[in-house]
Formats: C-alpha cells, sequence, structure tokens
C-alpha cells in the first residue's frame, strides 16, 4: 500500500501536476485516424484533463487546439472548417492549425488585434491509423523504432475503448501477468481456428496447448522485471511438466504503453491515456509479424463492442457488464462473456474512479507493478531537478535504437527459456513478409 499523498502524486496527469509534467514529455495519442474520416473532420479531445479540438484543414494537415475561443471561450468544436482553419461561429474569429488568430472579420477594418492572438496549439503526428499529440516544452521527442511504428499501414490495426478509471488502474492491468490465469479463464478450450484478432485464443507457441489451458492449469507464474532503455520488460515464467517452461515477455514502455503478444501473428502494444483524472482511453496498435492484419474483421468486432463517437463499451457498470451466474458457473471465470477486454474494464472499474491505494495488500506476482512506481517517482525527482536523466528514452538514449520490444509466448527448456524466447523473436522476425522486422 501507498500514502494518499503518493497515491494522488501518481494519479493525476492535470496541467501542474507531477505525473502529467512527466507525461507530458511524451507523444500522447489524441485521437484515431477513423474518427476524422466524416464529411467534416473536427473532433474534440480531451487529453490530460486539457479540453482541445482537432482538425484537418483544406490542405490537409491536422492542428490540435484550445477547445475554448480566446475571445469569449464559444465551443471551437462547432466552429466552421473553411478558409483553412477553424472559424468560431460567435464572432467569426478565424485560426489557423498553429492557433494564431489570422482574421476578426468584426473588429474595426485595419485592427492588427489578431496578430497578438494565439490559442493554445500542440504539435500532432499520424501514425499507422494513430494521431499522437505532444504538450511538453521544448522540441517533441523522436519516435523509437518500435514494430508498431515500422511496420506499414497495411500490417497494423488501431482501435481504441473508454474506461471509467484512472489512467494508472488501467496501467497496472497491463503490466500483471498473473491475473491471465483467473480473469480471463476459460472453462473450456474454443478451438483455436476461430481466434482470429483475439487475446489468449491461439495455442500456446509451438505446441497444440491452447493459451486457455496453458494460463488454467499453471496458475503460479514465476514473475520477474528487467529495466530497459523504453522501461521494463515483465518476463512470466510457467513450469510446465517434463522439464519445460512458458515463457511470456510482455512489457513497460514508459511512461504509460504496454506490449503485450496476441497471438503468434500479431503483438499489441497499448497506451493508457488520460483523458481527465477519472476516465481514460486505451488505444491499441495490433502489429502483424506475418499477412497484412485485416482491418474490417478486427474492426467489425471491436465495434459491435462499443458505441460511437466515444468508443464507450456497450456492456458496462450500468447492466453489470453483462454478467450471468450460469455462465460463471459453466463457461467464464467472470461470467461476463468471452470478450477479454470486459473482464479488464470489470477490473479496473470496479476498484473505483480513482482507487484508494492506501487499503492494496500487493503480493509477490505485483512486481512489476512495484518497479513501475518506483520508476515513475524517480521521472518525477529527476523534472523536479530540472533534468530527464530518470525519463527513459529522454535520458541520452537515440530512439532510433530502440526496437521491439519483444513480446512473445514461447516454451523452452526450463534452464534455458532466455535462450528460447530470444531466438523465438528472432524466428518471428526472420520470417515476416511485407516489412523488415530484423534488428
Ligand atoms: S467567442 Fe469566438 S469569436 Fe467571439
Ligand atoms: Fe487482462
Amino acid at each position: 500500500m501507498i500514502s494518499q499523498e503518493l497515491n494522488d502524486t501518481l494519479t493525476r496527469t492535470g496541467p501542474g501536476t507531477d505525473a502529467g509534467a512527466v507525461m507530458r514529455h511524451y507523444w500522447q495519442p489524441a485521437a484515431l485516424s477513423d474518427e476524422l474520416k466524416g464529411p467534416r473532420p473536427v473532433v474534440p479531445v480531451k487529453l490530460l484533463g486539457e479540453d482541445l479540438v482537432l482538425f484537418r484543414d483544406t490542405e490537409g494537415k491536422l492542428g490540435l487546439i484550445g477547445r475554448g475561443c480566446p475571445h469569449r471561450g464559444a465551443d471551437l468544436c462547432f466552429g466552421r472548417l473553411e478558409d483553412n482553419g477553424l472559424r468560431c461561429p460567435f464572432h467569426g474569429w478565424h485560426f489557423d492549425r498553429t492557433g494564431q488568430c489570422v482574421e476578426q472579420p468584426g473588429e474595426p477594418e485595419g485592427s492588427k488585434m489578431h496578430e497578438q492572438i494565439k490559442n493554445t496549439a500542440y504539435p500532432v503526428v499520424e501514425k499507422n491509423g494513430i494521431i499522437f499529440a505532444y504538450m511538453g516544452p521544448g522540441e517533441p521527442p523522436e519516435f523509437p523504432n518500435f514494430d508498431c511504428f515500422r511496420a506499414p499501414e497495411t500490417h497494423v490495426f488501431a482501435f481504441k475503448g473508454l474506461w471509467q478509471c484512472n489512467w494508472l488502474q488501467a496501467m497496472e492491468v497491463g503490466i500483471d501477468p498473473a491475473h491471465a490465469s483467473f480473469l480471463h479463464r476459460f472453462l473450456e478450450d474454443e478451438d483455436p481456428a476461430d481466434s482470429y484478432g483475439k487475446q489468449f485464443r491461439d495455442k500456446a507457441a509451438d505446441t497444440d496447448i491452447p493459451m486457455t489451458k496453458l494460463l488454467r492449469d499453471y496458475t503460479r507464474p514465476d514473475i520477474s522485471v528487467e529495466e530497459t532503455d523504453y522501461g521494463m520488460r515483465i518476463i512470466a515464467l510457467r513450469h510446465l511438466d517434463g522439464g519445460k517452461t512458458h515463457v511470456r515477455i510482455t512489457n513497460q514502455i514508459f511512461p504509460e504503453a504496454i506490449s503485450i503478444p496476441m497471438s503468434r501473428e500479431m503483438i499489441i502494444t497499448q497506451w493508457h491515456v488520460p483523458i481527465d483524472d477519472e476516465r481514460c482511453y486505451w488505444y491499441s496498435m495490433f502489429t502483424s509479424f506475418d499477412k497484412p492484419v485485416d482491418k474490417d474483421l478486427m474492426r467489425a468486432q471491436r465495434l459491435k463492442e462499443h458505441r460511437l463517437p466515444d468508443y464507450a463499451p456497450i456492456k458496462n457498470k450500468s447492466n453489470d457488464y453483462g454478467f450471468d451466474p450460469d455462465e460463471q458457473r459453466t463457461e467464464t471465470y467472470t461470467g461476463m462473456g468471452l470478450d477479454i477486454n470486459v473482464h479488464d474494464q470489470w477490473a479496473v472499474e470496479s476498484p473505483g474512479p480513482i482507487f484508494d491505494r492506501t487499503k492494496e495488500h500487493l503480493g509477490k506476482t505485483d512486481v512489476a507493478i512495484i518497479k513501475y512506481r518506483r520508476m515513475m517517482r524517480a521521472a518525477i525527482a529527476s523534472l523536479k531537478e530540472g533534468n530527464t536523466d530518470a525519463l527513459p528514452m529522454l535520458n541520452g538514449v537515440d530512439p532510433s535504437t530502440v526496437y521491439g520490444p519483444i513480446s512473445n509466448d514461447t516454451i523452452g527448456d526450463r534452464h534455458a527459456w532466455h535462450d528460447a524466447f530470444e531466438a523465438s523473436d528472432r524466428a518471428r522476425r526472420a520470417g515476416c513478409k511485407g516489412w523488415d522486422a530484423t534488428t
């Protein structure tokens, strides 16, 4: 457990907060490219507690500017998208994508007042289906060479979903390899042939053992963590009968992303992005090392479970997450259906909007959570001293040399599991079709 003060420090991310300052040093997912595909590419964005509006101007370039008009605060999400910018419907002030006011049609002829009016504006970059924003000081950092950014657009699918809880709760489920044996347990195994686009439904490594069975049968993983240049690697070992060990490699990418295997074909890189302190979006990039991603199928699977335009899950607290006690007895551990996202959503939302961590009791399997909080505290302390020495990827490491990260499931000899997961990663990269995944 931690003190109330530390809980506040770690969870709050609005302007002027400690964890918020750390997050503002990194690119943050702000929207899906899909959200700007309609006839009027203007969407509200709330990010790290700030109200913004994202739009694509006539030149096709993106702008992310303050949502309240600098004149008298009217909502620019209702702005007129014209003249290569956004015009406030109240008095016609016009803003370009840099936030500069370029026209005030109601002010006296010849007035230069607009030259002094600059709205908040943040740099944005589109990468494989996600629009990222940089809200921090100075020049934005380079993007690391992660697979989700290196792979061509054909091999990456992006989606998002709304969770009604603080971002840290959401992130902490992603760095907790123990929960999969319980929360995501299926009492019966599905045919892995029906597994496309779903988590934990493939066969484990190169065996015929369904992942569902392996997770069910081996519930006490031996978990360790290694600090890396991007954050941390989390190693979960499940020692099987017959001298073999199942190795699952997942990662924490600082400050608020994870990278995990989904199947033998795909990995998921997922950010848990604060909207404000009591809501967050997960943004996922699904990256294929094999065929191009079947985006229509993956999108249809996920749209069935979410409501637009805010990507709120259809199963939620108001309908008990679809809980069915009969299903819980016979089919799934949760009784909340086969979509593991719903299980995770219940796990992160049910402790309340901001979990009171003065009441928690962490065990040995929570080692990555403990380590992560130390890393965030070190990053906060570093910024307070005026440097970025304890901020992964901003501490002098060249981001273009940061690859991977390795995210996979492997079975190897009990005493050679390290070689086994590295060899399996090399083989996956060497066999990758459609793009050069070798490092
Ligand atoms: S409030 Fe926007 S132009 Fe007046
Ligand atoms: Fe999970």
